[in-house]
């Protein structure tokens, strides 16, 4: 039984006390074929024919189309002497549910069978939306808000990440903005799962050095983030630390010098090993505060995690410290953890991933506060208002109310 019905139902949660005792009671699913590995997208008509699908519906962007990278999909098909149903290309950034039901349109009318998505999460987290709406025969996505409200297995989904940050391809949630009501839903089922992610170093190659960066910091968020939320669970924790590891090694090299193949595939696993981790442990008030700064400033996603990483991290601390000193080994490595004492372990792991902050900083441009990513400060109060009602605060280790949403807002500000 899912953790969230558990926790509605009163029932006893078993969670561990310490980061190094095992739960006595957890859930860990994941499903999705990963496929990895230079020119591993030829694989996906197979793949589309062994789902049985014929007709699919690609759903990409524009910058994505800009850099080129739909000409490896066509190549593909073309190989494999199979049709496209049909392509849209025009999602916008974190898109709404009106875009969501138009593309919906698109896939009834061209008759298609199958969804495929190019892209980072924005046309990823659409794709998944769309596909609630065709297979639940619907006119609206808003009926399907929440967790769990899915019961029928979707279309043939299979998924092409472009960038190496949300981790979306192996997620069971969708992030879709509600731009009437300025939050940002989420849909989770595990129903949601792609069938098949396919992870081609070619695809991030063109990722210029801030969307890097910024998308990279999404990843960190959610393995660090992941490894102390409620839900964390010995399997989602060795994803979680190993996605670490591959962050620290390669993140910076994939944002000096973006045709590194070998540092955008690390990164590109990475991000999935983090997904992977976050999807089973859930993330929590890092990801409330970034959801809604999101909604109410449109901050990319990945700047506004960035941010609030450190702080999310500290304010945490009185519940997670052991987890967080954990960190110190795969994201400081073993030098820095064996010279530091174990009661300082937390605390260097927060000034380290400050100095990560400061190095892309420096790099490219990537914000260190709200008021560098353009935050008007009379908004902090509709950020904090929306972030406490975003549904992954459920997961997060200490509750906040709104006086600490708007606290910590305030200390991320400048
Ligand atoms: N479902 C989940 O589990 C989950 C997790 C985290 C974030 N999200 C959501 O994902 C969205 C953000 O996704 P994102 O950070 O991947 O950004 P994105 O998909 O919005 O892409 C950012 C920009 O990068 C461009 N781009 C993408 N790949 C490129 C490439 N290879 N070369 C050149 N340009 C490229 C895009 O065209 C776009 O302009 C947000 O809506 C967020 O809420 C979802
Ligand atoms: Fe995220």
């Amino acid at each position: 039984m899912r953790f969230i019905q558990r926790l509605i139902q009163n029932l006893p949660l078993n969670l561990a006390k310490e980061p190094t005792m095992l739960p006595s009671y957890y859930e860990y699913y994941n499903p999705v074929k990963i496929i990895s590995g230079n020119k591993a997208l030829d694989n996906l008509p197979y793949e589309l024919s062994q789902l049985n699908a014929q007709k699919p519906l690609i759903i990409t962007d524009k910058g994505v189309v800009k850099a080129g990278l739909m000409r490896h999909v066509t190549v593909a098909f073309d190989a494999a002497n199979m049709d496209v149903g049909a392509i849209y290309d025009e999602v916008p950034p974190d898109s709404s549910n009106q875009v969501v039901n138009q593309i919906a349109d698109v896939f009834r009318h061209n008759d298609c069978d199958a969804i495929v998505a190019v892209g980072g999460g924005s046309p990823i987290d659409t794709a998944k939306a769309v596909n609630i709406v065709v297979t639940e025969n619907a006119d609206d996505l808003l009926a399907f808000e929440g967790a769990d409200r899915l019961k029928t297995p979707q279309k043939p989904f299979i998924v092409i990440p472009t960038t190496a940050g949300t981790g979306s391809e192996v997620t069971l949630a969708a992030v879709i903005k509600n731009t009437e009501k300025k939050i940002k839903m989420t849909f989770s089922s595990p129903l949601l799962l792609p069938k098949v992610a396919i992870i081609d170093p070619r695809m991030t190659l063109t990722m210029p050095p801030h969307i890097t960066a910024a998308t990279g910091m999404d990843a960190l968020t959610h393995a660090m983030e992941g490894y102390t939320c409620l839900q964390k669970n010995p399997l989602s924790d060795a994803h979680a630390y190993a996605g670490i590891k591959l962050i620290r090694t390669f993140l910076i090299r994939a944002v000096k010098d973006g045709k590194d193949a070998e540092a955008r595939v690390g990164m590109a696993n990475a991000a999935t090993m983090a997904g992977a981790a976050f999807s089973n442990s859930m993330v929590g008030m890092i990801h409330s505060l970034g959801h809604a700064t999101g909604a109410v400033c449109s901050v990319p996603h990945g700047v506004a995690m960035s941010i609030f990483l450190p702080f999310g991290l500290e304010y945490n601390l009185e519940k997670t410290e052991n987890a967080v000193a954990e960190l110190l080994l795969p994201f400081g490595g073993e030098e820095e953890y064996a010279k530091t004492a174990a009661s300082k372990r937390a605390r260097r792991t927060i000034a380290l991933v400050r100095e990560f902050q400061q190095t892309l900083k420096d790099l490219c441009g990537l914000p260190m506060t709200l008021e560098q990513a353009g935050v008007p400060k009379d908004k902090l109060e509709d950020i904090a208002k929306a972030a406490i009602n975003d549904g992954t605060l459920v997961y997060n280790p200490v509750e906040m109310d709104l006086n600490d949403a708007l606290g910590v807002l305030n200390a991320a500000y400048q």
